[in-house]
C-alpha cells in the first residue's frame, strides 16, 4: 500500500533527526517515493546526503538556494504529496506550523499542500507538555493533522519522560492508516478479536492455547489500511499490538463475550480471530493451589471441573439491532475441516467461516503464512493457497466488502 505513494517528508532540528533517517529508509524500501525537506537546523544535526542516499531522491533545504530549483519545485511538491509527515517535529516547527508560517522550505510547502499532516513530535519533556506546545498541537489537530504521540522514555539528556521518538513500524503503521483513509472500508465500524483466552484455574495458572494473535492483528491491520474505523479486542498476545487502531483487551472467554457485545452495538463486522477457549474452571481457586493442600485427592492427584464458556459468535445472531452485522469466524481443525467449518458456518449462522488445517506445515498457530478455505454462507468454498497471513488478511476482507455492498444495495431496494 505504500508503493509509489507521493510522500513529502519534512525532518526539523532535534537529536531524534538521525531516526527519520530510518523512517525514510524504510518507506522507500516499501515503495514509496519520498521527497525529503530538512531545515536548516535539521541539517545542523544530520547530512542532506544521508537522505538523498537513502531515498534515492534530491533532498529539499533552501528555499532560496540561487539556482531557483527548490522555489520552483515548492508548488510541485506540495501538489504532488499524498501525505506530508513531519517527523520528528520539534516544538519550534509545531509553533511555525500552527501559525502558517511560510519562510522555509518546510513552511512553504505545507501551506502549498492540501495532502493530510502526519506529525511526530519529539522533544524534551517540558517542551512538550508546555501548553504552548499542547496549544499548537490542538490548532494542528483541529485543522486535520494527525499525531503520533512520542513515546515515554529515556530522552536524549537522560531523564525519563514524554517525548521519545516512537518506533519506526510506529510511524508506518499511522502513515498507512492515514493513506487508507479513502479505501473501501471507509465509514465501516469493525471489531476484530485476536489471541488466545486464558482460563484463570488460581491466581498463577491458567488454561490457555497456542494463538499467536498474528492472523487478527493482519486483519486489524489490513482494515485500518482501507479505511476502516477498526476496534482490535486481544486476549493473550505476546506481541505489542499494531498501532493507528483502537485497542481493548480481554482476558478470558467472559471478558471477551463482554467486550464483543459492547463493540459491536452500530459496528459493520465482527470477525472473531480469536481462539476462545471452549472450558473454563468452574471455581478457580482464590490462592494458589499447593501440593498437599486440600485441594489435592487423597492419591495426589487433582480435579479440576470444566465448565463450557458462552460460544460468543453464536450468540452474536441473536442480539437485537446486529441484523446487518457481517459475521466472519475462523475455524482451527486438524481433521475434516471442510464438513467441521460447514457445520460451524450454519450453526453459528455466519457469512463466512476461514478454515485452516492447523496440523499442516506453515499453516495457522505461531506461524506467519496461513493455508485457509473460505467458506460463504451461499455454498461457495474457495481454497486460497499459502498465504502471508497479511495476504489472507486481504483476502477474507476483499469478501467481506463484496458482502458490506450487497447488504447495502439489499438495503436500498428494501428502501425504494
Ligand atoms: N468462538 C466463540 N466462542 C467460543 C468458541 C469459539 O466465539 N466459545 C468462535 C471462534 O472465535 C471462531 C469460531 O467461533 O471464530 C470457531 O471456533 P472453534 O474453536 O474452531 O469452534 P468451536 O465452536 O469452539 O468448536 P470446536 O472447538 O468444538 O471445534
Amino acid at each position: 500500500m505504500l508503493r509509489d505513494r507521493r510522500i513529502v517528508f519534512g525532518v526539523t532540528g532535534g537529536i531524534a533527526a538521525y531516526k527519520a533517517a530510518d523512517v525514510v529508509s524504510k518507506l522507500r524500501q516499501a515503495g514509496a517515493l519520498v521527497d525529503v525537506i530538512l531545515t536548516d537546523h535539521a541539517a545542523e544535526f544530520v547530512r542532506p546526503l544521508t537522505f538523498a542516499a537513502l531515498s534515492h531522491r534530491p533532498v529539499y533545504q533552501n528555499l532560496w538556494e540561487t539556482t531557483g530549483e527548490a522555489a520552483a519545485r515548492h508548488i510541485e511538491l506540495a501538489e504532488a504529496a499524498e501525505a506530508l509527515v513531519v517527523a520528528p517535529a520539534t516544538a519550534d516547527t509545531l509553533a511555525r506550523l500552527a501559525q502558517g508560517r511560510a519562510d522555509d522550505m518546510l513552511g512553504a510547502v505545507a501551506l502549498a499542500t492540501t495532502a493530510p499532516l502526519l506529525l511526530v513530535p519529539a522533544m524534551e519533556h517540558h517542551m512538550y507538555e508546555h501548553p504552548a506546545t499542547q496549544a499548537n498541537l490542538r490548532v494542528l489537530v483541529e485543522r486535520g493533522a494527525v499525531v503520533v504521540p512520542p513515546e515515554v522514555g529515556q530522552l536524549a539528556s537522560g531523564i525519563v519522560g514524554i517525548g521519545r521518538f516512537p518506533e519506526t513500524a510506529t510511524i508506518l503503521a499511522h502513515l498507512r492508516a492515514l493513506l487508507g483513509r479513502g479505501g473501501d472500508l471507509a465509514g465501516r465500524r469493525v471489531v476484530v478479536t485476536a489471541g488466545g483466552t486464558q482460563e484463570p484455574i488460581d491466581p498463577v495458572r491458567y488454561i490457555g492455547n497456542r494463538s499467536s494473535g498474528r492472523m487478527g492483528y493482519a486483519l486489524a491491520e489490513e482494515a485500518r489500511d482501507r479505511g476502516a474505523d477498526v476496534l482490535l479486542i486481544t486476549g493473550a498476545v505476546g506481541a505489542p499490538p499494531p498501532a493507528g487502531l483502537c485497542v481493548e483487551t480481554a482476558r478470558t472467554a467472559l471478558e471477551l463475550r463482554d467486550a464483543v457485545r459492547a463493540a459491536i452495538v452500530g459496528a459493520n463486522v465482527l470477525v472473531m480471530a480469536a481462539a476462545v477457549a471452549d472450558y473454563r474452571a468452574e471455581r478457580p481457586a482464590d490462592r494458589k493451589i499447593k501440593k498437599g493442600s486440600a485441594a489435592e485427592n487423597a492419591d495426589g492427584s487433582l480435579t479440576l471441573r470444566l465448565v463450557r464458556t458462552p460460544d460468543i459468535l453464536a450468540e452474536t445472531a441473536a442480539l437485537p439491532g446486529t441484523e446487518r452485522l457481517v459475521r466472519v469466524g475462523f475455524a482451527a481443525e486438524t481433521t475434516d475441516v471442510a464438513a467441521n467449518a460447514a457445520a460451524k458456518l450454519g450453526g453459528k449462522q455466519l457469512d463466512l467461516i476461514v478454515a485452516n488445517d492447523v496440523s499442516k506445515p506453515g499453516s495457522g498457530f505461531g506461524t506467519t503464512t496461513n493455508e485457509v478455505t473460505i467458506f460463504h454462507a451461499d455454498g461457495r468454498v474457495e481454497p486460497l493457497a499459502l498465504l502471508p497471513k497479511a495476504e489472507v488478511a486481504r483476502a477474507v476482507w476483499d469478501r467481506v466488502v463484496s458482502l458490506l455492498a450487497a447488504r447495502g444495495s439489499a438495503q436500498a431496494d428494501g428502501d425504494a
